[in-house]
């Protein structure tokens, strides 16, 4: 790509002392990668964010759309910029701005240097990346370690095809997959490393079969209640690894295999007879970073939605629409606290409440006090505390 008056030359190299002074970016090598690659390449189109009374839109961008240089400064922030929606829209599609969900995009550099210091692959390591995505991140390691060293797996063949096209054009060749890196990559194992950026709510067994004892995997850990960490595993033997959550408030998009059931109608389930107390937690908890952690440890199948009847108060409901058991959060009548009505076969608020007590009778320690063990059987988080309760993460 040119760069004919070295503005994006400039950018690079501002973006590194940014993410230098941030800490994420903590080795020369990253450094070289961050100050060569050309993040414009990967995202030549993106969506801009707004948020308003009609909910959050997004707006198409790319060269065309304003000025060139406008352009560059905004793909060198320390920005996540969104290049999907809803599984097949694309900026081009569209020609002002649209709703949706993101379904790709090109993480924040921030984070992904900040991954990759975490990863710290050394020379001649090999990483299976797991979420091209745009590419970006890909084309950084190809650039660290050597094209013939990465692999990375995309699950969408039109975000697989474009990333292909922006790795090729930035002169990088790494071994591209197009498919669910869930299974990882039987042919090209076994891996030094195994990073994800996309996030999963349990540990895939592939991955543990592909990845040598020793070696690393660096994923996030999310769900159906949007609780997430980043949690560094060292394989062991024979489908064992074991690690611990590092710092930071890290989410990612979650595996498309991995994402949540279509909760189709569920008011005929949550009017159901149910048992009905003051609940000692209310709904703040889907909202705070380490509480709604736990309820999704607590209850891993539940799923969160807030609904109103006629103008009325915002109930919240957590649904697991497997089990068909639910907790209503209702404000109470002097407005201070939260009723709960539970139903189904299990009581999902009882069970996140316990979670929560726990975890503040220890002092309500940062999620890197939380440990993981996987085993071939059973894969558990732990509270890292003397006696600190585990729970169970989805099969
Ligand atoms: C946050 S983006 C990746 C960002 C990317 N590393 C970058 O720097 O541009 C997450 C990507 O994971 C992909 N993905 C989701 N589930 C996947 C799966 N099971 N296997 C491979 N990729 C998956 C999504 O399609 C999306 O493109």
């Amino acid at each position: 790509m040119t760069d004919p008056n070295g503005l994006a030359a400039h950018l690079r190299e501002r973006l590194a002392d940014g993410l230098e002074d941030a800490g994420q970016l903590r080795s020369a090598a990253w450094r070289a990668a961050v100050t060569t690659v050309p993040r414009e390449v990967f995202v030549p189109e993106f969506f801009r964010r707004s948020d308003g009374p009609q909910g959050t839109r997004w707006t198409p961008a790319s060269p065309d759309t304003g000025s060139t240089d406008a352009w560059l400064e905004e793909v060198y922030r320390d920005e996540t910029l969104v290049t999907q929606l809803n599984g097949d829209v694309h900026p081009g599609d569209v020609d002002g701005p649209v709703g949706g969900d993101p379904t790709s995009s090109s993480t924040l550099p921030g984070l992904v240097v900040r991954m990759l210091e975490d990863l710290d692959p050394k020379d001649g390591a090999r990483v299976l990346e797991v979420g091209t995505g745009t590419g970006y991140s890909t084309a950084l390691m190809c650039h660290r370690l050597g094209s013939d060293h990465i692999t990375s797996i995309e699950y969408d063949p039109a975000t697989a095809t474009r990333a292909r096209t922006a790795i090729t054009t930035a002169g990088y060749t790494p071994r591209l997959i197009q498919g669910d890196g869930l299974q990882g990559d039987p042919e090209g194992a076994p891996y030094d490393h195994l990073i994800a950026t996309c996030s999963v709510r349990t540990i895939p067994p592939a991955w543990l079969r592909q990845v040598t004892p020793g070696g690393t995997i660096l994923t996030t850990l999310s769900g159906w209640l949007h609780g997430s960490g980043l949690v560094r595993l060292t394989v062991g033997e024979e489908g064992t690894a074991e690690g611990r959550f590092l710092p930071g408030t890290v989410s990612f998009m979650i595996a498309r295999p991995h994402a949540s059931p279509d909760l189709g109608d569920f008011s005929a389930l949550v009017r159901q007879p149910a048992d009905e107390r003051p609940a000692r937690y209310g709904r703040d908890v889907f909202r705070n970073w380490g509480q709604v952690f736990l309820a999704q440890l607590a209850a891993p199948a539940a799923q969160h939605l807030a609904t109103r009847v006629d103008g009325g108060p915002w109930m919240a409901h957590a649904i697991d629409i497997g089990s068909g058991s639910f907790a209503t959060l209702t404000p109470d009548h002097d407005g201070d606290g939260y009723r709960v009505r539970q139903g189904g076969p299990a009581r999902l608020w009882d069970d996140v409440e316990a979670a929560i007590d726990a975890w503040e009778a220890a002092g309500s320690p940062p999620q890197t006090a939380f440990t993981v063990t996987v085993t071939p059987t059973e894969q558990t988080v732990r509270l890292d505390v003397p006696g600190g309760p585990s729970w169970t993460l989805p099969t």
